[in-house]
Formats: C-alpha cells, structure tokens, sequence
C-alpha cells in the first residue's frame, strides 16, 4: 500500500487522490438567477443527497484559481435559492460547456442551448428536458477560506413522466441513467445496474427491522 498523509499533502494532491477514488460522484448542473436577471449554470460534482426528513441536499463549492467567487455560489448567497437538475447522456455534452467559467454576464442554457423551464417555488429556471430537477432553498452555509459547502432543503420536485413506472411511485432504470463524474476527465453511465438483495436468511439478524420496511413501503 503506498500511504499519502493529508496532513502535508499539498491541496492539489489532496485534491487529486479524493477525486480519483471517491467516485463515481453524481453531478448537480445547478441553475440560478444572476443578478442582471438571465439564467446561470454550472455542474458540480461534490453534490448528494443527505437526509430525507429534512429533505436536504449538499455541494461544495470552491473559489476560481484566482480567489474569485463562482457565479452559483454567488447567486445562491444573494438569492437564497438554487435548481439542481440531473444529468443523463442526453444533457453531457451541454453539462461540459456550463462547466466552462464564463463572465457573469453569460448564460449558460443559452450558450449551450438548453431550454429553460420555470420552476414553482423559487425564483430560478429549471433545465426542461432533464430527468429531474429539484427547487431548493438554503437550509445554511458553512464558510472555509476560499470554499463554502451549501446545505439546501429541497422544496419541489419535477421529473420526467418516462422516468417513473406505471404507477409513477420508482424510478424507471432503463430510461434514467445518469452520468457521474470520476477522475479527472472521466465520467460514467449508469447503464449496467445490478439488484443487489440482502440473503433473506438474515432478515432475522435485523435490529431495526421494522422502521425500516415500514420506510421501505412509504
Ligand atoms: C463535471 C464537473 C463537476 C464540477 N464540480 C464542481 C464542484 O463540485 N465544485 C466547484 O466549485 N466547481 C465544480 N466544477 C467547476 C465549475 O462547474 C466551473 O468552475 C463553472 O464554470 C462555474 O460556473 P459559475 O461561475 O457560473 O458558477 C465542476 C465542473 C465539471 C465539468
């Protein structure tokens, strides 16, 4: 095994080594409203889902190389609101180009050609033909220097009708297949999913077994 202490490894390395192994992370292309009024975007892939009740979503944020704030982080504070929509193949090629760190003064849908949508609860655009996008508020934000880690609750849902099965309750897994990002330039599909069950013979071992399938029921 090689060792890497963390405690004298410079940022970037450290950077490359969380990055190169904790993956694949999924990627939140997050809309928000600029201050002159146009649409912004930018994926983020230090994004996931923490909680359910409250329902709350996280993403890290890091300064440009020249200390600057991005313009997301930046929307955010000012407004209080975001829209992270999912990204499957359909949507890599324009997540790529919003990912590009333009002026503040451009959007983004427009520059890669993405129709907006307008979302129900926030002052914010969604993306219309992702998979799923969710309207979220700001639950708080943690500060570091030149980082900031945004907490959002999530207070709606929009997701595409060929996403979920006939009774609309689970996700469809041969129509929703989103990419995420792994090392450096590398991404994955998630096209070759696998059931993976727990051996009924351990149902009995359970602590917790109740609450559990009562939430798996919900
Ligand atoms: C797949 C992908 C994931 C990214 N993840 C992050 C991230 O988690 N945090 C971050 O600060 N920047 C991340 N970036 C870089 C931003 O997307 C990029 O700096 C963008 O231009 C910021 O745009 P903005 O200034 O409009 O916010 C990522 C870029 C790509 C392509």
């Amino acid at each position: 095994m090689m060792q890497f202490d963390f405690t004298e490894l410079p940022p970037a390395d450290r950077y490359r080594l969380l990055t190169n192994f904790i993956g694949p992370r999924p990627i939140a292309l997050i809309t928000t409203r600029a201050e002159a009024g146009h649409d912004n975007a930018a994926p983020m892939s230090f994004f996931n889902v923490f909680a359910h009740e409250p329902p709350l979503v996280i993403v890290g944020f890091s300064a440009r190389p020249d200390g600057s704030e991005k313009d997301t982080i930046g929307n955010i504070r000012r407004t209080g609101q975001f829209c992270v929509n999912m990204v499957d193949m359909a949507l890599a090629d324009q997540m790529i180009l919003c990912g590009v760190n333009f002026a503040a003064d451009v959007d983004e849908l427009d520059f890669a050609g993405l129709e907006a949508a307008p979302c129900r609860q926030i002052d914010a655009s969604r993306i219309a033909r992702t998979p799923c996008a969710m309207e979220c508020r700001i639950e708080r934000i943690i500060d570091y220097p030149g980082r900031a880690i945004v907490i959002g609750e999530v207070v709606e849902m929009h997701v595409r009708d060929d996403c979920l099965d006939a009774g609309g309750r689970y996700v469809n897994p041969s129509v929703y297949q989103p990419i995420a990002r792994l090392h450096a330039d590398n991404y994955i599909v998630s096209d070759r999913q696998f059931e993976l069950k727990k051996p009924a013979a351990m149902a009995a071992r359970e602590v917790a077994q109740a609450p559990q399938k009562a939430m798996e029921q919900r």
